[in-house]
């Protein structure tokens, strides 16, 4: 019998998680969002048989339902992910986890009294090169990752002005909880040690000039809120002794956009890199993923060869939580870890706002 999954959400991101769901072998059978027309509009599109404008007639009306997806704005993915669980569905959601580390800890409490799985739509961890590069670690390759710069920097890059993305109260925040992805795949690869402190500083030079606007994002918002940070940069230590600095934003004056985690480790370093075209999307982005090395007392740099992903691992990202769900492969992140993450985005938030380090 295949999983029976239901998307909840009609955004851009639907049409990926479809994909992958499918390339899986799972059946989508269903599709909510609170915009009906929006709802039948991406139903008719994906090819998703029934529709829905309420998420809990849904879940009465589709009892065979095995999981469900979440791609809303990121305040209704806590509430949303609890309605699912406390019904008896495994869930994947967007990024971010939740808005805070206490919702976090919430929904992984219910996930375990539900004895479902909670999962997290970390793609960057589902790229090739990731994978690449977490077989070299897991073999001993790279020995402890020391420390990492894990960067997600925006040039121009703000996704509409006034919207959710830029009301605190709906998003989180602005880059820092929206553009996690680095910072979370520099804790991948760093074996997700636990946070000890971080300490951080945010800037909101930009962030309602619309020279920064990005080519994507959701439509403005005429008299909306914008009451996020543009930038923010900060170092969290570990209680492994390991550390890594971070710095993330949708406009900053930088080159051009870059994606990318460095590190250091004991036997050799590496890069996990995607270097995006002039206006964000276009094709003449450069990924690279390479290893540093000190090889017969010579210094060795090496290219990583792996498959272009244009998605950068969001089908594969699906298709890896219909595999959980039939036990064939083991779950790309876990709740554990998106609360140490959800720690350290709300300790750089409170360092950012008084001035000072942030014990974890
Ligand atoms: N992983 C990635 O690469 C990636 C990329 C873009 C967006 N995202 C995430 O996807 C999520 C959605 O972003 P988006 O750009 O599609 O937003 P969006 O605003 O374009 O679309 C969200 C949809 O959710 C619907 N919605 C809102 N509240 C709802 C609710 N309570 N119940 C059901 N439907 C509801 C809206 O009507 C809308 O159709 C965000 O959390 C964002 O962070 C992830």
């Amino acid at each position: 019998m295949p999983i029976k999954i239901a998307i909840i959400g009609a955004g851009g991101m639907a049409a990926y998680h479809a994909k992958g769901f499918r390339e899986a072998g799972a059946e989508i059978v269903a599709l909510a969002d609170v915009n009906q027309a929006a709802a039948e509009k991406a139903a008719a599109k994906h090819g998703i048989p029934r529709v829905f404008s309420d998420v809990a007639e849904m879940l009465r009306a589709v009892p065979e339902l095995d999981a469900v997806s979440i791609i809303v704005p990121n305040k209704f993915h806590a509430p949303l992910a609890l309605q699912a669980l406390k019904a008896g569905k495994h869930v994947f959601c967007e990024k971010p986890p939740a808005l805070s580390a206490k919702e976090m800890a919430a929904l992984k409490a219910a996930g375990e009294k539900a004895k479902r799985t909670l999962m997290f739509n970390f793609n960057n961890r589902a790229r090739p090169e990731s994978y690449a590069m977490m077989e070299y670690i897991a073999q001993g390759a790279v020995g402890t990752i020391n420390t990492c710069q894990a960067k997600w920097i925006r040039r121009a890059g703000i996704p509409g002005f006034g919207g959710w993305f830029t009301t605190k109260a709906l998003s989180g925040g602005g880059p820092l909880i929206d553009l996690l992805h680095m910072i979370d795949l520099g804790l991948h690869f760093m074996g997700y040690p636990e946070p000890a402190h971080v300490l951080a500083r945010t800037y909101k030079d930009n962030i309602d000039n619309k020279a920064f606007k990005g080519p994507w994002g959701i439509p403005d918002v005429a008299k909306g809120v914008t009451d996020v940070e543009a930038a923010a940069h900060g170092f969290v230590t570990f209680k492994t002794g390991q550390s890594m600095s971070f710095a993330v934003s949708w406009a900053e004056l930088n080159h051009r956009e870059e994606v990318s985690v460095t590190f250091q480790g004991t036997k050799a370093g590496g890069l996990v890199r995607r270097l995006f075209g002039t206006d964000g999307i276009d094709a003449t982005a450069l990924d690279a993923c390479q290893l540093y090395s000190l090889e017969n007392g010579r210094h060795v740099n090496r290219d990583i060869i792996v498959p272009a992903d244009e998605t950068m691992g969001r089908v594969r990202s699906a298709t890896n939580f219909i595999r959980v769900l039939e036990g064939t492969e083991k779950p790309l992140n876990t709740p554990d870890q998106a609360l140490s993450l959800m720690k350290i985005i709300d300790g750089a938030y409170k360092s950012a706002a008084t001035g000072k380090p942030v014990a974890l």
